[in-house]
């Protein structure tokens, strides 16, 4: 593995293909066991000041009795916690045990329809009408209020213990959400309301028209305002972005063709259509309940928002977009991706005038990116830096190898590559205690290593991510691809006997 060189991996360039397909592949078995150890196996040294959980969430298994999902998004969620404690760090996984989960394991085969495709056994008449979604908790993990949270967009979130990741069942969250209401997987942290941080989420039915709803959170977990919206067409929402004043939407221009999906031949996401006629309409929801405002752009798909904020009577907002929903063609299996036919993800700033009602845009990075980070305390204000998921080559799409630091005062760009036979994917960023440099504290990216066929957790400093690790963990096994983390200063690991 050449990740140890900096110099060889800072500048990643060349036309042959950063990675082996069956060395990607590799990374997309399941994960079937259930672990909990010291990890013993460090090269480097982990920070002594670097104390508290990482938790992970994403899909654990990639077959259900040896079915294989059509889409790593269809797999049941396996949560990861490494508990950091002076100098040395303790692993443990445990799927959530949904009731999803539960009966298709002992069963030994999938009994629920899949968003992604996923199907019952037995073709279309099996799944025709089978409107019965599992609930697979797959997609982040949150702390908050003292609940440990695996979230799944479309569905209420599951509670676990966090000292033992045992999972709770449903959480309504005090009867807040109905049966039906979704709570998605992607709630923002305000870290400044009255100087008290504030835990700011949404939900969506979506539909001919879409109702959303705001919900934001005290520290202790109580509910502090809530209001809904009916927002006109069909409303694809992932994830947003916040201001003091703002929740700030993308409505991708998409529609949905509920037939394939009721007819039992395709999963609900399979029948988004990307309309390129259509505008993306920015949604700026004020977070007071007054009437959200609408801002047309150009048509692009958007997931995932870096950050957002105010300046000057105009708002902010960096976005990783696509040229259109990037999906696997029709027909086609993720593991036969054409990744040329993939739109790469790009990060882009989108500038509204709050008195215009305008919104211009440019990009801030071309090559392909995804899972955008930054430093906690400056969500929904100006920052300076963004830390990246990138693939290896400069242009075109593929898997995501690399780390990308972006400096957004000076446009500068720090890459390091786990490339060809590492595999990244989402860092988050841990500031060091008492630390006062925007980017003085740590990187944590688990990686799939393909040439121990295990994950390893790398450890960065943020100043410098051309070093490559500082210290990397080596588990015992490996975590399939995942999706969303999240760490608290709290130790969750064993405790003292
Ligand atoms: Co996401």
């Amino acid at each position: 593995m050449q990740t140890l060189d900096p110099t060889a991996n800072s500048n990643p360039q060349g036309t042959q293909p950063s990675f082996d397909r069956q060395d990607w592949l590799s990374g997309y078995r399941s994960q079937p066991q259930e672990f909990d150890y010291w990890i013993d196996q460090v090269e480097g040294e982990i920070p002594a000041d670097l104390n508290g959980t990482l938790f992970r969430n994403g899909p654990g298994l990639l077959d259900i009795g040896g079915h294989p999902v059509r889409h790593p998004f269809d797999g049941d969620g396996m949560i990861s916690a490494i508990a950091f404690r002076n100098g040395r760090a303790f692993y443990r996984n445990r799927y959530v045990k949904t009731e999803g989960y539960v009966a298709e394991q002992k069963a030994d085969k999938p009994l629920f329809r899949g968003v992604f495709g996923t199907q019952k056994l037995g073709g279309w008449l099996a799944n025709a009408f089978d409107l019965k979604l599992k609930n697979i908790a797959n997609t982040n993990i949150l702390y908050w209020g003292d609940r440990l949270l695996a979230l799944w967009e479309a569905a209420h979130p599951h509670r676990l213990d966090p000292h033992t990741l045992d999972t709770q069942g449903l959480d309504n969250l005090d009867g807040l959400l109905a049966e039906g209401d979704a709570f998605s997987a992607h709630p923002r942290i305000d870290p400044d309301v009255n100087g008290q941080p504030r835990l700011v989420n949404f939900g969506v039915k979506a539909g001919l028209s879409s109702t959303l709803s705001l919900y934001e959170f005290d520290p202790q977990g109580t509910l502090v305002s809530h209001h809904s919206h009916t927002i006109p067409g069909f409303a694809f929402l992932h994830d947003f972005a916040l201001t003091p004043r703002y929740a700030i939407f993308f409505q991708n221009p998409v529609s949905f063709n509920p037939i394939p999906f009721l007819l039992g031949m395709k999963g609900a996401a399979e029948c988004l259509k990307f309309n390129p006629k259509q505008p993306t309409r920015i949604l700026l929801v004020p977070r007071d309940g007054s009437t959200p405002i609408t801002v047309d752009s150009d048509p692009c798909f958007v997931f995932h928002h870096a950050n957002a904020y105010e300046q000057d009577g105009k708002v902010v907002i960096d976005s990783i977009c696509y040229d259109r929903f990037p999906s696997v063609e029709d027909g086609n299996d993720y593991k036969t991706v054409n990744f040329d036919k993939v739109p790469p993800g790009q990060l882009r700033r989108f500038t509204v005038d709050l008195a215009t009602q305008q919104a211009t845009s440019r990009d801030l990075v071309t090559r392909s990116c995804e899972f955008p980070v930054m430093h906690p305390d400056l969500v929904g204000r100006s920052c300076r830096y963004l830390y990246l998921g990138v693939t290896h080559a400069p242009s075109g799409n593929a898997p995501l190898q690399g780390l990308l630091k972006l400096d957004l005062e000076t446009g500068e760009e720090q890459i390091w590559s786990a490339a060809s036979r590492g595999f990244g994917g989402e860092a988050v960023f841990v500031p060091r205690p008492n630390g006062s440099a925007e980017d003085d504290g740590w990187l944590l990216l688990l990686l799939y290593n393909a040439e121990r066929q295990c994950s390893d957790l790398a450890i960065f400093d943020a100043q410098d991510i051309t070093r490559g690790p500082i210290a990397r963990l080596l588990l015992n096994h490996h975590v399939p691809y995942g999706l969303h983390g999240s760490f608290v200063p709290m130790d969750f690991g064993p405790q003292a006997a």
